[in-house]
């Protein structure tokens, strides 16, 4: 059966305190609302439809960045979940399938729980996610059940003493036969405590026409939502702690785990060792065997087998480190391709570069590769030997097997083979050392006296 998403992400989320649309605030370097898309796009959705109010524009680029194919449609003014929901009507006029509502501010449903929904859809027209929580005093919508199906959803704004006590509460996410789901929310009014029109209103109205609702359960760590900064830390928390426990159980070294941050995309491979204390950006892979040793940076990069990195690397996007390399302490890297072998050990920047096989960097070299306006680009060969402290002006490019002598400003291409030296010539003046001391400590004495 197909299936379309309808993610709710009109809110502006107030208690954030942000400029930034609530949705766009991220959890491990990406959009809340990208999780919840992540979430649904287990389901192989045919659709999904974004509601977009607060700071659309930004909204649809994060949702079109994230999938092509999303599609926005407006809720100018917040009038509810329902009428959020009702939103979405045109776009799926004559869409043939189901429709699972989803929050963009609740970023962990898991992908097997919207598979139970589905499936729990073959006896049930409206099937509604509910969770138990222990302290009753929070206010959700609560779930009513009778008899084993669920009656009506009531709005703890809305609740009497009873209702309120019931620990079984809406989580929010819905899923329905999408024309179905378009004709109730058509009918929701606004007579409530609220004033708002409830997407909730949909389970007494679809059971008035003689429909069928039920509950599937999940946890209530999976329903979290986000509306404030203390929250988005938490579930930042969260998340941290759910990924570096799968690192773990597939097979990848992690030293105290606690101090490694990882980004939602990030992938590691078995027997890769991760340090304390390394950060993962955005778009990181790291190969099996491969390790990352402490206080390394990494960013939009590609670390292959064996090879190893930091401590105290900083990898930034466009790096490619092939098998067994090396870059080590206080090293930076950007758009670069170091080719297997190839060590870079100590201080250094190599950026918009291309470096081949076995190749080695002496310390402190630095690839010049910013005129102040266009940005260029050095090659060099395999088994060459840099010297420290080169400068390596580009665009230039050096050939295979050859050096450089340390402290050489290379301006020109060095062919293949040949050395390139380009420094002042050593001139050693005698004695003019000692001399010079016993001048500067004589006059030091002397200005001591008249103090
Ligand atoms: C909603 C449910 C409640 C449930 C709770 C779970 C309703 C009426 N209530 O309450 O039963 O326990 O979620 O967290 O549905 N949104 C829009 N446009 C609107 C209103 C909301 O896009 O006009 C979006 C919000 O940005 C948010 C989501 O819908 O992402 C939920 O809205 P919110 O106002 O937070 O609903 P709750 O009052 O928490
Ligand atoms: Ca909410």
């Amino acid at each position: 059966m197909s299936v379309a998403l309808i993610i709710l992400a009109a809110g502006k989320g107030t208690r954030m305190q942000s400029d930034l649309p609530k949705v766009l605030h991220k959890i491990a370097g990406a959009p809340m609302l990208v999780h919840a898309m992540k979430s649904g796009a287990a389901l192989d959705p045919a659709r999904t439809i974004v509601v977009a109010g607060h700071g659309a524009d930004l909204v649809t680029a994060a949702a079109q960045d994230w999938d092509e194919g999303a599609e926005i449609v407006l809720q100018t003014e917040q009038l509810g979940t329902g009428h959020a929901v009702a939103q979405a009507a045109p776009a799926l006029d004559g869409f043939e399938g189901d429709a699972i509502v989803l929050y963009g501010d609740t970023p962990f449903i898991r992908p097997e729980t919207l598979e139970a929904m589905i499936a729990a859809r073959a006896d049930n027209d409206v099937v509604v996610l509910g969770f138990e929580v222990a302290d009753t005093s929070q206010k959700y919508g609560r779930l009513v059940e009778a008899d084993g199906a669920l009656t009506e959803i009531v709005e703890f704004k809305d609740a009497s003493a009873d209702i309120r006590a019931l620990p079984l509460c809406n989580s929010g996410v819905i899923a329905c036969d999408a024309q179905l789901l378009m004709s109730l929310v058509a009918e929701i009014g606004n007579d409530n405590a609220s004033g708002e029109y409830y997407l909730t209103d949909v389970v007494a109205l679809a059971r008035a026409q003689g429909k069928t609702a039920t509950v599937v359960r999940c946890d209530e760590a999976e329903t979290m939502g986000v509306n404030s900064k203390a929250e988005l830390n938490a579930a930042d928390a969260i998340f941290q702690t759910a990924t570096r426990a799968a690192m773990v159980e597939a097979g990848v070294t992690v030293q105290m785990p606690e101090s490694v941050y990882f980004s939602h995309d990030t992938y590691v491979g078995p027997d890769a060792v991760i340090e304390p204390h390394v950060v993962f950006g955005l778009g990181v892979t790291v190969e099996n065997g491969a390790q990352i040793r402490a206080f390394s940076h990494l960013e939009g990069c590609h670390v292959s087998r064996d090879a190893v990195v930091g401590p105290y690397a900083r990898l930034r996007p466009g790096t490619e480190l092939a098998e067994g390399v090396k870059i080590g302490n206080f090293v930076e890297t950007k758009n670069a391709v170091i080719e297997a072998g190839a060590k870079v050990n100590h201080l250094s920047y190599i950026g918009d570069a291309q470096v081949g096989e076995r190749t080695n960097i002496g310390a402190g070299t630095i690839t010049c590769n910013y005129d102040g306006v266009f940005k260029h680009r050095t090659t060099v060969g395999r088994d060459v030997f840099i010297g420290s402290n080169t400068m390596l002006v580009a665009p230039v490019t050096l050939g295979d097997e050859s050096m450089t002598a340390t402290g050489t400003v290379v301006t020109r291409d060095v062919p293949e083979g040949d050395m390139a030296v380009a420094r002042a010539r050593q001139d050693n003046k005698p004695g003019f050392a000692r001399r010079m001391f016993e001048k500067l400590k004589a006059k030091k004495a002397k200005a001591a006296k008249e103090a």
